[in-house]
């Protein structure tokens, strides 16, 4: 029987440290769902310790999923892993992923520590967290870039503390395939007890080599675990892509030689829930989810596939869940068809009244637009109005007039907590009257660095746009995301989604840095 290779999602942790990319509890359990749809064998669902938000998603997180492993990070200190603990207790099977820093420059200039004094903590904590789980995971982090000898002694003491899982982290993307590859395999080598534990790799994108760092790992250095986000989603250059790693393995199993639990029909699904939460747009020329990965343009490749796939086809779109782009409903769908579509898209919406408000949501968009597809659906149930959570910002009405040669004017009608707010403006455009027309009201000075606009299904000006708002504040960076057949409405629920998230002060301590 062939090794099983682990996959261990790291999404709703290290992909949510990507600036802009944090999200709610419920869009955190949302998506923690559909990973578990998808089978990965481990969700990292958060750093408890960091803040309150983080904590109650953990646990929300924990008490939900029950086919995956979820873990939480935690610094190597005892309130950090009692906090992880805290928030993973009850859960059907869970684990404790402790990191400290190992290489010189971390240890001497962030933690001002001396490798004595990390290696002391390093045990200490393994031995803390051990008593609270039976699975328990190390990272040095920037391991890549630490001394192999001082690696080795530290691996050595955590794993004899009992340590299960040992993850070497290339924190900074420095690593070169061939030389990640041959930097695990040493160290398993040289550590008399590394087969006590499972071997994983965790890299960063900053050379474009995530994946490919990974891979080698795997091969060359024997790792059976690959640390990963759906679309590559993370700070910087983003971490190693679930999609491609996994799509890689399956698809040269003759090379790789490696079982996989995951259902490959899950992964377009994650990757547009992924990006349409986020609002990180998946590049149409990305691997595996990008809209053109299956598509020909050329006549001879079109011509090629037409008399046999293989000539120019190594996976099928349909294998990788590409199939579900069509049109589920309609305007006559009635109330069960609809909570039945739900379903199918493994959203559990809090209570009846949800579905209520989201079927009501439904029947305004299908009066609209006549087809209406998976991807609506879902940008549907992510409205503030439809969820429990309720907003601070909410729009209530808007129009606006534009007229070629005319200045556009729009009139924008919102509310703030309790209060209801009537704003107008004039702008460059009725998108920018808009904007301006809540701003003057709201005055969170913010500064706008990134609007951009997509149609959520292609090949028709009758899709949803939506739209993406990103904004800055002091130092925080926030995504707000809004849908509507209308994109100036799009974008108003853009601008106040952003706005929402700058108003909740969920500050966080970051795992690096
Ligand atoms: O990149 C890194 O070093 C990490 C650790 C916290 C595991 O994300
Ligand atoms: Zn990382």
């Amino acid at each position: 029987m062939a090794d099983k290779l682990i996959i261990f999602d790291t999404t709703l942790r290290d992909g949510e440290q990507s600036p802009g990319a944090s999200m709610t509890r419920d869009e955190k359990l949302r998506i923690a769902r559909q990973l578990e749809r998808l089978k990965v064998d481990v969700i990292e669902a958060g750093f408890a310790a960091s803040s309150n938000g983080d904590f109650e998603s953990v646990k929300a997180i924990a008490q939900a999923i029950k086919e995956s492993t979820v873990c939480s990070l935690a610094r190597a200190n005892d309130r950090d892993i009692s906090r992880a603990a805290e928030a993973l207790h009850g859960g059907a099977s869970t684990r404790i992923h402790v990191f400290l820093a190992t290489s010189a420059l971390h240890m001497e200039k962030k933690l001002r520590m001396t490798p004595d004094q990390v290696f002391e903590q390093a045990k200490q904590s393994i031995r803390f967290a051990r008593n609270l789980s039976g699975d328990v995971e190390f990272s040095p982090e920037d391991g890549y870039r630490s001394d192999p000898d001082f690696l080795c002694r530290v691996l050595e003491a955590v794993i004899a503390e009992g340590a299960t899982t040992i993850n070497i982290p290339d924190t900074v993307g420095y690593a070169i395939p061939e030389l990640y590859g041959n930097f695990i395999l040493d160290l398993r080598r040289r550590i008399p007890n590394s087969d006590k534990a499972i071997w994983s790799v965790h890299c960063h994108n900053d050379l474009g080599m995530a994946v490919a760092n990974s891979l080698a790992g795997v091969k060359i250095g024997g790792a059976r675990q690959v640390e990963c986000t759906i679309n590559g989603l993370g700070e910087r250059a983003g971490n190693c892509a679930l999609e491609e790693v996994v799509m890689a393995v399956r698809t040269r199993r003759d090379y790789f030689g490696l079982d996989l639990g995951i259902d490959a029909t899950q992964i377009v699904p994650a990757s547009r829930l992924v990006s349409q939460t986020t609002g990180f747009v998946v590049q149409p020329n990305k691997a595996v989810v990008g809209a053109n990965a299956f598509a020909h343009a050329s006549g001879i490749h079109q011509d090629g596939v037409l008399k046999a796939r293989d000539t120019y086809e190594i996976m099928r779109a349909e294998d990788v869940g590409w199939a579900t782009n069509k049109i589920v409903l309609g305007k006559l769908s009635g109330r069960n068809a609809f909570k039945q579509r739900l379903s199918d898209l493994g959203i559990e919406l809090a209570s009846e009244s949800e579905v209520n408000a989201a079927f009501a949501k439904f029947k305004e968009l299908a009066d609209r637009k006549s087809e209406i597809f998976d991807e609506d659906i879902t940008a549907l149930v992510m409205d503030e109005s439809v969820t429990a959570e309720q907003e601070h910002f909410r729009l209530l009405a808007l129009s606006q007039h534009s007229e070629m040669g005319e200045r556009p004017h729009a009139t924008v009608a919102f509310a703030a907590g309790t209060d209801e707010f009537h704003a107008d403006s004039d702008g460059n455009g009725p998108v920018d009257a808009s904007l301006k027309a809540i701003e003057s009201k709201v005055q969170s000075g913010a500064e706008l660095v990134l609007y951009s606009v997509n149609a959520i299904t292609s090949g028709s000006t009758e899709s949803q746009g939506e739209v993406t708002v990103r904004l800055q504040l002091g130092g925080r960076v926030v995504n707000g995301v809004g849908a509507d057949p209308d994109i100036v409405v799009a974008s108003a629920k853009a601008y106040l989604a952003a706005l929402n998230k700058l108003h909740s002060k969920n500050e966080r301590v970051a795992a690096q840095g």
